[in-house]
């Protein structure tokens, strides 16, 4: 390998826009996804027992005990493409003691992009998201309408995605965000995610070649 892979950690409030920049993040650097919230659904929706266990939590925007998801996402990060191509972690840590399960095995990222997003945007981002369960492609009924009417026909809405739930999600996220920032704070990044997606995508990738080209040159000094 020339240069050292990439860590990145992703952050922001449900809705924020992690998922539609990590789709893109994920083509142009070629890092592996590791989202905690995908791959709690796929464990939901194959009815697996940590799927059981997740399930009620999820439902109701409550975090999903620690020994459940930290756990997998450890596994994940220890596998090889991770390991070789780097990875984007989304959705993690989410609490203070995923942080810190995150420090205790010297697992840090080299930058913490936190995108930021005014509450009632949010709120609209979340109700009108639509998923494509084919491509895993992410929607919105106004804001990215799906280009053809067949894929109009197959898109779902998330369970949590209701008003009400919303409104518990970004509870928890505020109730914990600073906490985990706080563990982070030299490596932050906050961005004005409130923009068309192009635009944040944009600062984010130059916020990521940055890093690259900084671990290429302290990589040579070695
Ligand atoms: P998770 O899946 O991580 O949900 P979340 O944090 O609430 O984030 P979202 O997936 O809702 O939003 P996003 O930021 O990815 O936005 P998106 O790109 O889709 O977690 C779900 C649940 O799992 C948690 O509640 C918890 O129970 C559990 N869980 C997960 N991680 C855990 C952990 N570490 N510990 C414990 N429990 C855990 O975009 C949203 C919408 O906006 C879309 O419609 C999109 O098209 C639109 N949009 C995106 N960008 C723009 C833009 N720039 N302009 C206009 N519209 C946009």
């Amino acid at each position: 390998v020339l240069t050292e892979p990439l860590k990145v950690m992703i952050s922001g409030a449900p809705a924020s826009g992690k998922g539609t920049q990590c789709r893109t993040i994920v083509e142009k650097f070629g890092l592996v996804h590791i989202s905690t919230g995908d791959l709690l659904r796929a464990e939901v929706s194959s009815e697996t027992e940590i799927g059981k266990k997740a399930k009620e939590y999820m439902e109701n925007g409550l975090l999903v005990p620690d020994e459940i998801v930290t756990e997998m996402v450890m596994a994940r990060l220890s596998r090889k493409d991770a390991m070789e191509n780097g990875w984007l972690l989304d959705g993690y840590p989410r609490s203070s003691s995923q942080a810190q399960s995150l420090e205790e095995r010297n697992i840090r990222p080299d930058i913490y992009i936190v995108l930021d997003v005014p509450d009632e945007v949010l709120i609209d981002r979340c109700i009108g998201r639509r998923i494509d369960p084919a491509t895993g492609k992410i929607y919105h009924v106004k804001n990215f309408p799906p280009e053809t009417k067949e894929i109009e026909g197959r898109l779902v809405t998330r369970p949590d995605d209701t008003l009400e739930k919303v409104k518990s999600r970004l509870e928890t996220y505020k109730r914990n965000a600073e906490a985990v920032s706080s563990t982070y704070l030299n490596l932050l990044k906050k961005i004005d995610g409130n923009r068309q997606k192009e635009i944040v995508f944009g600062e984010i990738e130059s916020l990521l070649l940055k890093v690259q080209l900084e671990k290429e040159k302290a990589r040579k000094l070695e």
